[in-house]
């Protein structure tokens, strides 16, 4: 049997899933993504151009990928076929190679304008408890009607009929809350409607049932990679919430995003970068506002893919890292971004919280946003190492100093570290216990 590895985000996103994900896609067949929608974004860097994606799984570049979109992903329709085109027009041929599932949701411009109106109302008062900061992609719209069950699926355009009065429907109430609430233009029904026109053919010919496409591709010995979106803390029943995205970017959406079983997956791999980052509002314990800060947008380039926006930065937040491991059974981490670590002094990693009030130690995370400002990170200061990880290749050519650290780390999280990441090329990786070699 194909094995089904789940490679995840153990943060806010931005863990650099992307690189690992590459290195492993030519050992696998197929790179699901189960949730999110083009919120997501990977840079790539192919004989020396840029290609970013934003909906499409990066391994497709490798020629033996199908990349699948999960019926938990939803699908803006010229989004997609945009990036479809343009990599086609690069040379990549991979009509042939992506499949969407028949229960994907469409992510159409009302939702995008409402993510919008949204924000923008939220960031003009003067209680800024309310604004979450989001990608303005749509995507919480999107979901917000799946959930509601008026959500648009790739299905329904086999049912034009039952489609066109969804979308009145839709718009009806949409366009009520432009007007009335945000005060702002209505969107024509007819301007919708061209973008489900223009792309219907093309999204029909990759729609399929994804499910029973994975389960044969296993009984054909084939590995499968399920790659979340964002991380952990921006899942929406485990995240920072409200400060989180609209769907589950934990393990369990891999299985509810894909319709495979819980029992399928084989290892799930957490990617944990050596510091802490998060993109828009919400809380962040350990965050630097200082020449740290300027050290991690430094050396680790933390500006967003997809909008561009300059990451928060902070220490590794090592309850947070715990929590991630329990609610995602995370069999193993890969560290990346080690080498941003290189030339600082000192390094420090959050082992637990001081409540200001009481000054009590508290090893979980809170439940509630509102409780984590009673909190103070309580650290452990390790010395920092002026010699270069960049490119190391081996764990024995790390300096002593990061030895250690990444050891401290693994001690304290009780899980192993399998890969360490030294550095953007996929060159620049040492494999620690190689659990994963062995696996697929
Ligand atoms: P949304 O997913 O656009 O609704 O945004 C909700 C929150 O998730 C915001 O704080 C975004 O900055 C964050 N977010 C969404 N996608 C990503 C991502 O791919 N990386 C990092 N943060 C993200």
């Amino acid at each position: 049997m194909g094995k089904n590895i789940i490679v995840l985000g153990t943060q806010w996103g931005d863990e650099g899933k992307g690189k690992i994900i590459d290195l492993l896609s030519n050992r696998v067949n197929y790179i699901v993504r189960y949730q999110g929608g083009h919120n997501a974004g990977h840079t790539l860097v192919v004989n020396g151009k840029k290609i970013v994606l934003h909906l499409i799984p990066s391994g497709i570049l490798r020629k033996n990928i199908t990349g699948i979109l999960g019926n938990g992903v939803v699908i803006s329709p010229y989004v997609f076929l945009n990036e479809v085109n343009m990599l086609e027009k690069k040379g990549y041929f991979i009509k042939n190679r992506i499949k969407i599932s028949n229960s994907s949701f469409l992510l159409l411009k009302y939702h995008e304008l409402m993510d919008i109106f949204r924000e923008e109302q939220l960031k003009k008062k003067s209680d800024n408890d309310f604004y979450i900061g989001t990608t303005c992609r749509g995507i919480g719209p999107a979901y917000e009607d799946k959930i509601a069950r008026r959500g648009i699926r790739i299905s329904d355009l086999n049912h034009m009929d039952l489609l066109i009065s969804k979308l009145h429907r839709n718009l009806d109430f949409y366009n009520f809350l432009f007007r009335k609430y945000y005060k702002k233009p209505i969107i024509e029904f007819d301007s919708v409607m061209k973008e489900i026109l223009d792309t219907r053919n093309e999204l029909l010919k990759m729609a399929t049932d994804i499910s029973t496409i994975l389960i044969d591709a296993n009984k054909k010995n084939k590995n499968v990679i399920f790659e979340g979106a964002q991380g952990t803390f921006l899942d929406i029943d485990h995240g920072t919430y409200p400060y989180v995205t609209s769907s589950n970017s934990t393990s369990g959406g891999a299985s509810t995003g894909s319709g495979i079983g819980p029992r399928s997956f084989d290892y799930i791999l957490g990617v944990t970068k050596c510091y802490l980052t998060r993109v828009g509002s919400g809380p962040f314990l350990t965050e630097q506002l200082n020449e740290i800060d300027s050290h991690f947008f430094k050396f680790g380039k933390e500006l967003g893919s997809s909008t561009g926006r300059r990451r928060r930065t902070g220490w590794l937040d090592l309850p947070l890292l715990r929590k991630s491991i329990q609610v995602n059974s995370i069999s193993s981490l890969c560290l990346t971004k080690l080498d941003v670590l290189d030339g600082l002094k000192n390094i420090k990693i959050c082992v637990s919280y001081r409540s200001l009030k009481n000054n009590k130690k508290f090893h979980e995370v809170p439940d509630h946003y509102k409780d984590w400002e009673d909190l103070e990170p309580i650290y452990e200061i390790l010395p920092g190492w002026n010699d270069r990880t960049k490119g190391i290749k081996l764990f024995s050519l790390l300096p002593k100093n990061a030895q250690n650290y990444i050891r401290i780390i693994e001690e304290l999280v009780k899980i192993p570290i399998d890969i360490i990441s030294t550095g953007p090329d996929r060159l620049d990786t040492i494999f620690l216990r190689s659990f994963l070699n062995k696996l697929i």
